[in-house]
């Protein structure tokens, strides 16, 4: 096999650095990315072409100092005098003995999702105000309607109770709308404490099968080792609560949704501006259902989007509240044989108590 042939190929931008921080390599996809020759950049800092303050360094240099590869997620790019955008950065130590380091990007495409994953929060948040507002205005009509209706019920003959009893269940439902609203209203700093992330998901799960999955199996690839997620337990029951109804209803026939845990040290998400912040616990939710409309894909963590004839499509939307409020970042995967939701978050850190 010819390695010469595999390098230039990669599609995604690869250098290798050195241990004096000077590019040893880069392939035909960084000559592209970066618009400029190996040539150019061959024995020259890093830093002459990224700037003294990239993120980039900091990935090179703890791949230098650990065993592990890094990843940082959506690093802005500069090179030269120009932006090259944001991408995802991976680096880890070539085990040989100068000491070098792989340094790969991978620009836009999943940076992208990244990037749409942030913008839900800034949906979720145009909608915050005027929900707030409209939330408390329905409250107290809704009350004098449900107040006159039961009024109504005790003079009246039984069989007409039936649409007392209707319009009773109907403002029930506006009222549990009316407080999922709200919740979109709530901008108070959550309050975070360690918590067993396997602790949320049975509770979750056995809620759900006493509930609205009653028809589905369950499987739990769970990893043991995994270390305490900072949050908030109540809202992160609704996170899954949400995630499994979800799965229920795209297998109405049954079906099995499977909650999967994982500790990965290396996922980092960096947003401009901000430190970096380790986002190392994953958990994912998968079903087997048919899969999310295409159609809807890329609006799914927006408010009011639904392909429900009762849905009210603020499901993921508070999903995606809840977790940008903890820091951290849900993203979605959807083929034809079935939908996952893959949540990053936080570890724990005794100090924040
Ligand atoms: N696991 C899934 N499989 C297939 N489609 C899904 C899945 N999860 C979400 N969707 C799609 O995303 C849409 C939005 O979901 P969301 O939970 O926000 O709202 P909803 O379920 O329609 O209504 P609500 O949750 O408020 O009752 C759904 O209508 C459905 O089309
Ligand atoms: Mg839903």
């Amino acid at each position: 096999m010819n390695f010469e042939q595999i390098w230039a190929a990669l599609p995604f931008p690869a250098f290798v650095i050195g241990p004096d921080g000077k590019i040893g390599e880069a392939n035909t996809a960084a000559e592209v990315f970066t618009q400029s020759s190996v040539r150019q950049m061959r024995l020259k800092s890093l830093k002459t072409f990224a700037g003294e303050t990239s993120a980039l360094h900091d990935v090179v240099r703890q791949a230098q100092q650990g065993m592990n590869s890094v990843v940082l997620h959506d690093v802005e790019i500069g090179w030269g005098d120009s932006t090259r955008g944001f991408a995802n950065v991976l680096s880890t130590r070539l085990q040989n003995p100068e000491n070098e380091v792989l340094l790969v990007l991978h620009p836009r495409g999943i940076a992208n999702k990244m990037d749409r994953s942030l913008l839900h929060r800034n949906a979720a948040r145009s909608v915050t105000g005027m929900a707030a507002m409209l939330a408390h205005e329905i409250r107290n009509p809704l009350a004098g309607i449900s107040g006159a209706a039961q009024l109504l019920a005790m003079n009246l003959p039984p069989e007409d109770q039936e649409l007392t009893a209707l319009i009773l269940d109907e403002t029930k439902r506006i009222g549990k709308l009316v407080n999922r609203v709200e919740m979109f209203g709530d901008a108070r700093p959550i309050s975070q404490s360690g918590i067993n992330i396997h602790d949320i998901l049975d509770r979750s799960k056995r809620a759900a099968k006493a509930g609205f999955a009653s028809h589905m199996q369950f499987k739990d690839l769970y990893d043991p080792s995994i270390p305490l997620v900072s949050g908030d337990a109540d809202l992160l029951m609704q996170v899954f609560q949400n995630l499994m109804k979800n799965a229920a209803e795209a297998t109405p026939t049954g079906g099995a949704i499977t909650l999967r845990t994982a500790y990965r040290p290396g996922i980092k998400l960096s947003m401009p501006g901000k430190r970096s912040k380790s986002l190392p616990i994953v958990i994912s939710v998968s079903d087997n259902g048919k899969g999310i409309p295409s159609n809807l894909l890329a609006d799914i963590f927006d408010p009011f989007v639904s392909s429900k004839a009762n849905g009210s499509g603020l499901g993921l939307a508070l999903v995606s509240k809840i977790i940008a409020d903890h820091g951290g970042i849900v993203e979605c995967k959807s083929s034809q044989t079935g939908a996952t939701f893959q949540i990053l978050l936080p570890v724990w850190q005794e100090k924040e108590a």
